[in-house]
Formats: structure tokens, C-alpha cells, sequence
């Protein structure tokens, strides 16, 4: 059996073992070292406006529930009850007083705790007479996710006690995430989530959807047809990311994105290329010009997309959309898209934006539908006896990256590279080693300071 450094050598060969995409042990491996660790994105406070509203999510292969409780606060509940395991809460997501368990009828408040109203239908059904008055009710309450913070209307959480702060965890990384939370004026929760969540099944291995977003500007082959009919957000004939691309790296992270120089709007893939429409047109164009007053040269970059080790993807310029995977087994994975839009655009502006998701993203968009073909039949033929001995190639670009002076602990490395994959998997392999959180390396970064 190879060891977690044969399995990953991205910086003196330039490769990564095939097993870590197909292996059912390695797949448990990931889901306590580095889903049961890490800070996972799960959901938007936008999916839970109102008190006692909920969404169901997931944490590596763990059913979760986002809610706000009736007082207003965000908590993050494993989603089984605690008499006997029954799922709990089956509704993608609503609004309620309680959880009431369909198996004995436990209740649970939207903050977790057992219900404590005696002689109420909500309540432990049988409290004083089966019970006899003896359960202790504040024991049983629904297990709550220790760590959850929210960032700009995101909400993340982690198993860890020990996990750094979230801002910590992101580095500078968090200057692209606003390019997606504070499109358009800086000011948070300005965004909205657009048209509900986009759930589907890729049977795929999880790390190849968000290494796909971290930084493969290579596969743009894959999208030739989209290309050629000209679907972009211009209808041009071409999907409207061209000229200047870069890929910037948070290694010591294991973030990175892609961008695009130099930050201008002529590239900027918004002002005048969102369509035939003035009035959208003009949106967007003074969109830009705010932003580039409020960020200045400190974002020598406009984001495209990126990632956020080890599951959440963005794309952080219009159209503003979180992706996240939800690993099911070693070869298969769900995967989930939420669309934001600017909470107060014009109602044609938030349509175009939602018609361009319909055609562009998701199961039925154009370009994701390119993808999952690729991430599915990568798998299918890496899983065979022979296939799985094998090694992916991750040798482009290697020993070419640059330090970005503007920015904190972050490299890039030209257009075509795979400088930010081999971020990844070096990021991967360090969560997959260490026993707790101390073992895994974390840099300082002074914007989180
Ligand atoms: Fe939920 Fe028994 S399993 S009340």
C-alpha cells in the first residue's frame, strides 16, 4: 500500500496516484481528515431569511441542517435524531417550530434543543409516563457543528475545535470570495440567492470538480462547442473570458482562482459584454466602476473562478454563483450551485442573470454539462485494475511560479499551468497525514490579523 507521499508527489515528479479518486479506503480516510476538518461552506443566510426557516445540507457524507432559530441566530445541526437515529428533517428546506421525529416523535427547536414542554403533542411523546420523568432532555438535544462562522452572508462550519478562525483559513484568498459577496458596492448581504439550488449526481471522484475550478484554464478544448455557438453572456461567438488570463495560487492554503490582467473592464467580462441590452449594460457598468473605486490596485486581478480547499468553488465575477461538492462514495458525488445576483438590481437585470444561469451553468447549462462528461469518464476509466496503477500527470508549468508581490503567501504562474491543482493535492496530502489540526501548516496572513 503507498503512503500518502508516494500517493501525492506534486513537486519533484509532478504526479498524483490515480487511487486517490477511485480507493473506498482512502475515500473514509478523507471524510474524518480532511471533511471532518476542514471549513466547509454550507449554505447562504439568504436560504434561511426568517426565523425558524431551514436548509438541508451536508458535511462530507454528513446530512446537516442550516437554521435560524426563532431568536435570529445561524446554527448548523446534524441532521439525525438522537433517540434513534432517524433523519430528521427530509425537506430540501422550509420554515418550522420544530423538528418533529417521524419514527417516535422526538422534537426538536430550530436551535437543536429536545423539546422541553411537558405535556405537549411537541415534546418527548411519553415523557412522564415511559419515562418516568427520568430523560435528561438537555443531553439529547440534535448534535450542533461546533465551529460555524459567517462570512458576507456565507455560512461555513467546521467539526474541529481546533480549526483557525475562518479568516485565517481563507488568507487573502477572502479578497476574490468578495468579488462574489460584494459585487456591488462593498456592502454585505447585498447579494441574494437567485432561483433556488441546483442539486445533481456526477459519477465522478469529488477533487476532480473543484480542481477543475481552481485553476484549469487548459480544458477550455472541452467547451469548444459552447464557444463555437457563441452562448456566452455576449452571444459573441466565443465565451467572453479571453485575453490576459492568469491563475493565482494561496499554496500554503491550497486556494487559488483565475483571473485576469490587467484589471480592466475590457476584460473584466461585465461592462459591455453582458448582452444587447442598454439598461443591463449600463448596470453592470456602473457595478464596475464602484468596484474599481472601492478595490483599487489591490486586486491586481478580476476573478473568474476559484476554489476554497477543499470543496467550495466561486465564480466571483457576473454571474456570481457558489458551487460545492458533497462526496457520496469514492466514484460518486453530488453537487450543488446557488446564483447571486445584487439583492436590489432592476428586476430585467436580476432576468437576464437568471436566463444566462439557465443556458451557461448547472445540469442543463451548456459548459457544466462539458465538465461532467470529462470528471465521469476520467473516473470510470481509472477505476479498472490496471487503470488505477496508474499516475495523473500534474507536470505543467512546474518550478515556474512566480511570487505576487501585492498579495500574501500567493504565486502565479502564466495562463497555462497546473500550479494551483499541485496547491491542492499538496494541500490534500497535508490534512490526509496530520493526526489533528496542529500537524496541518498554516501561514499568517497580515489582512487577517
Ligand atoms: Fe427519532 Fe425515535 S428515532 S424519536
Amino acid at each position: 500500500k503507498k503512503s500518502i507521499d508516494e500517493l501525492v508527489d506534486v513537486d519533484v515528479e509532478g504526479v498524483v496516484a490515480r487511487e486517490i479518486f477511485v480507493d473506498d479506503e482512502l475515500f473514509e480516510q478523507e471524510l474524518e481528515h480532511v471533511f471532518g476538518r476542514a471549513w466547509l461552506f454550507v449554505g447562504h443566510v439568504g436560504l434561511v431569511p426568517e426565523p425558524n426557516d431551514y436548509f438541508q445540507s451536508r458535511m462530507g457524507t454528513d446530512p446537516v441542517i442550516l437554521t435560524r432559530d426563532k431568536a435570529g441566530e445561524i446554527h448548523v445541526l446534524l441532521n439525525t435524531c438522537t433517540h434513534r437515529g432517524m433523519k430528521l428533517c427530509r425537506s430540501d428546506q422550509g420554515n418550522t417550530r420544530t423538528f418533529t421525529c417521524p419514527y417516535h416523535g422526538w422534537s426538536f427547536s430550530t436551535d437543536g434543543r429536545l423539546v422541553d414542554r411537558p405535556g405537549e403533542l411537541y415534546n418527548v411523546p411519553g415523557y412522564d409516563t415511559h419515562y418516568h420523568s427520568e430523560l435528561d432532555k438537555k443531553k439529547w438535544g440534535l448534535i450542533s457543528v461546533p465551529r460555524v462562522e459567517i462570512y458576507k452572508g456565507t455560512v461555513w462550519a467546521s467539526w474541529d475545535e481546533e480549526a483557525p478562525p475562518l479568516l485565517d483559513y481563507l488568507g487573502d484568498m477572502r479578497l476574490y470570495l468578495d468579488y462574489a459577496l460584494d459585487y456591488r458596492d462593498g456592502r454585505p448581504g447585498g447579494a441574494e440567492v437567485i432561483g433556488g439550488v441546483q442539486k445533481w449526481r456526477v459519477q465522478a471522484n469529488w477533487k476532480m470538480i473543484p480542481e477543475n475550478f481552481i485553476g484549469d484554464l487548459y480544458h477550455d478544448v472541452s467547451h469548444r462547442s459552447v464557444d463555437a455557438v457563441g452562448i456566452g453572456p455576449s452571444g459573441k461567438g466565443r465565451r467572453d473570458s479571453f485575453g490576459n488570463r492568469i491563475t493565482l495560487c494561496f499554496p500554503e492554503h491550497g486556494h487559488g482562482v483565475i483571473g485576469q490582467l490587467p484589471f480592466h473592464e475590457e476584460y473584466d467580462g461585465v461592462s459591455g459584454n453582458w448582452g444587447e441590452n442598454p439598461e443591463v449594460q449600463e448596470y453592470y457598468r456602473k457595478v464596475h466602476e464602484s468596484r474599481v473605486e472601492r478595490l483599487g490596485d489591490d486586486m491586481r486581478v478580476a476573478m473568474s473562478v476559484g476554489t476554497i480547499f477543499p470543496s467550495m468553488s466561486f465564480h466571483g465575477r457576473q454571474p456570481r454563483t457558489i458551487a460545492w461538492v458533497h462526496p457520496i462514495s469514492a466514484t460518486e458525488t453530488e453537487m450543488w450551485r446557488i446564483f447571486l445576483v445584487d439583492e436590489d438590481a432592476p428586476e430585467v437585470v436580476k432576468d437576464e442573470a437568471r436566463r444566462y444561469y439557465m443556458r451557461y451553468s448547472g445540469p442543463g447549462g451548456l459548459t457544466e454539462s462539458d465538465d461532467m462528461e470529462n470528471w465521469a469518464y476520467a473516473t470510470r476509466a481509472s477505476k479498472g485494475w490496471r487503470s488505477r496503477q496508474l499516475f495523473f500527470n500534474y507536470q505543467m508549468g512546474l518550478g515556474h511560479a512566480r511570487p505576487v508581490p501585492e498579495l500574501d503567501n500567493a504565486v502565479e504562474n502564466g495562463e497555462f499551468n497546473e500550479e494551483n491543482a499541485r496547491a491542492f493535492y499538496r494541500r490534500w496530502a497535508q490534512f490526509m497525514k496530520a493526526s489533528s489540526w496542529k500537524e496541518i501548516p498554516m501561514p499568517e496572513s497580515e489582512h487577517t490579523r
